[in-house]
C-alpha cells in the first residue's frame, strides 16, 4: 500500500531528524541559516566598540567573519581603536589588514586560554594570513601566552621575544566552537602590517604562488606598470596568473618567440580592470556579458567570458577554457588568482587549433529546483577555510576545528538524506 511506504519514510525522517539535532548546535544553525553569527549586529549592542564596528563594516571584514564558523574576534574599545586608526594613517586598506589580523581562524574562549601551556607561545592563524596579505606565515599569525603575573598576552608572531602588544580584558561572547568575541587592551601590530599590496609584494606573491615565469614576463615587458596603475585606481584589479606549468603545457604558445606587441596584449589579457574576487566570480550568470580585460579595445575585442558552475570558475577565451585555481591575494580592491592554463585570446591565436568541443553540459538546475531539493548550503568560506584546517599549531585541547568539521559533515549528510525523504 502506498500509505505504508509514506509512513515508513516519515518514521525514518523523524529518526534522522533526531540524530541531526544532536550535531553541534552551532553547526546546525550555521547550516540552516547560511550564516552562523552576525558580528555587526552583536557589536551594535555594545556602544563602546562603535569605532571597531564601523570599520568592520566599511572594510567588509564583517562579511568574512560572518561567513565561517570557528572564529574569534579580538575587539578594541574606542580608545584603542583610535590608536590603531592613527597608526594606520587612517587608510582603509591598512585598517582592513589590521582588522583581519585581529580575527582568528579558530575558536578561543576563556576556558581554552586557561589551558594554554605555561612558558610557551601558542600560535593561531588569522584572516589576514588567509587573505594572502602575509609575506611570511609568521606575520600572519598571532601568538598567545599565559602571562607571568596572570592574564593572557597577544602579539603578532613576528614580534620578538615575549613582548605582547595586547592583553585579554574580557569575554563578550563565547558560543562554543563557533564564535567568540574577546576584548583586548591594545592593537596587535607589526612592521609592514599597514603596507598595501605594492608592486614589489605583487612580484613576490606571484613567485611564491608558483607563477615565476609570469612574474618575470610582466616585469620585462613593462606590463607590471599597467597593473600598478590599475591597482592604484579605485576600481581595482583582478589578475589571473598562470602557473609555471601552464607555459609548458601542450598547445601553449612559445612566448619567447612572440612579437612584443602580441606578448604585451597576451599579458594584459590576464587582468580585469575592477575587483572581482572568487566569491563574486562564482555568482556570474551564464547570460552575463563578457568582461573587459586590460587588453580590451573599445569594440570589445579581447573580452573574456566568466563561466561559473557551482564551486568551479573558468575563463573562456572563445578558443579554450582555463580554470581559476587559487586565491593568492584578496585585498580590496586588488585580487590575484591563479589559472591552470594560459588565457589565449581568439584575437591572437585564431589560427591555433581549437580544442575539441567539450561535451554539452548538463542543464543547470533551475533556481526553483535548487531550493526545493538541495540541502541548505554551508556558509560560503573561500580562502579562510582552506587555511584553517592545517594550522592548529600548538592547540593543547582537542581541536575544535576538527570536531566542527565532523559535525558539519554529519549535518550535511543528514540534511541531504532528509531532503530526499521529505
Ligand atoms: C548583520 O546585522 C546588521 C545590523 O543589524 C545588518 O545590517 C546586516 O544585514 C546583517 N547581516 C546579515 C548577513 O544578516
Ligand atoms: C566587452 O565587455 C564589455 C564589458 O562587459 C561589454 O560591455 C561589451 O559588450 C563586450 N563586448 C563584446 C564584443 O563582447
Amino acid at each position: 500500500m502506498a500509505g505504508a511506504g509514506a509512513q515508513l519514510r516519515r518514521v525514518v525522517a523523524l529518526v534522522l531528524l533526531a540524530c541531526c539535532s544532536m550535531a553541534p548546535a552551532a553547526t546546525a544553525r550555521g547550516m540552516s541559516a547560511g550564516i552562523a553569527h552576525n558580528i555587526t549586529s552583536f557589536l551594535s549592542g555594545h556602544p563602546e566598540y562603535k569605532q571597531y564596528n564601523r570599520y568592520l563594516t566599511e572594510t567588509r571584514v564583517c562579511d568574512e567573519i560572518n561567513a565561517r564558523g570557528g572564529v574569534t574576534v579580538l575587539v578594541l574599545g574606542d580608545g584603542a581603536m583610535s590608536t590603531l586608526v592613527s597608526d594606520a594613517g587612517a587608510d582603509l586598506g591598512a585598517i582592513k589588514n589590521a582588522l583581519r589580523l585581529h580575527a582568528l581562524l579558530d575558536y578561543w574562549d576563556v576556558k581554552k586560554l586557561k589551558a594554554l601551556p605555561t612558558g610557551a607561545d601558542t600560535l593561531t592563524d588569522t584572516f589576514y594570513q588567509a587573505a594572502g596579505g602575509a609575506a611570511t606565515s609568521a606575520t600572519g599569525s598571532v601568538k598567545m601566552a599565559k602571562l607571568e603575573g596572570g592574564g593572557f598576552g597577544f602579539a603578532s608572531a613576528a614580534s620578538p621575544g615575549d613582548a605582547y602588544d595586547a592583553t585579554f580584558t574580557k569575554a563578550l561572547k563565547q558560543t562554543q566552537y563557533d564564535f567568540a568575541v574577546l576584548e583586548v587592551s591594545a592593537p596587535i601590530e607589526f612592521d609592514g602590517l599597514f603596507d598595501g599590496p605594492s608592486v614589489a609584494s605583487l612580484t613576490r606573491l606571484l613567485e611564491k604562488a608558483g607563477c615565476k615565469r609570469f612574474a618575470a614576463l610582466i616585469a620585462s615587458t613593462g606590463v607590471l606598470k599597467d597593473y600598478q596603475a590599475a591597482m592604484a585606481d579605485k576600481a581595482g584589479l583582478t589578475l589571473f596568473a598562470p602557473k609555471d606549468d601552464a607555459f609548458l603545457a601542450k598547445g601553449a604558445p612559445d612566448v619567447d618567440k612572440m612579437p612584443r606587441a602580441d606578448l604585451v596584449a597576451l599579458l594584459r589579457y590576464h587582468a580585469l580592470p575592477g575587483y572581482n574576487p572568487r566569491p563574486s566570480l562564482k555568482l556570474v550568470k551564464a547570460s552575463a556579458r563578457p568582461f573587459r580585460t586590460l587588453a580590451s579595445t573599445a569594440g570589445g575585442k579581447y573580452n573574456v567570458s566568466v563561466v561559473a558552475r557551482g564551486d568551479d570558475v573558468s575563463l573562456d577565451t572563445g578558443l579554450r577554457k582555463s580554470r581559476v585555481a587559487e586565491t593568492v591575494l584578496d585585498d580590496t580592491p586588488v585580487c590575484v588568482l591563479t589559472v591552470d592554463r594560459l588565457l589565449m585570446p581568439l584575437e591572437l591565436f585564431a589560427g591555433a587549433p581549437a580544442e575539441a568541443p567539450s561535451p554539452t553540459p548538463a542543464p543547470a538546475p533551475s533556481p526553483a529546483d535548487a531550493t526545493l531539493s538541495s540541502p541548505p548550503s554551508p556558509p560560503p568560506a573561500d580562502a579562510p577555510s582552506e587555511a584553517a584546517a592545517d594550522h592548529v599549531h600548538k592547540d593543547v585541547k582537542a581541536s575544535s576545528a576538527a570536531s566542527l568539521s565532523v559535525g558539519a559533515l554529519a549535518a550535511a549528510a543528514c540534511s541531504a538524506v532528509l531532503a530526499s525523504l521529505l
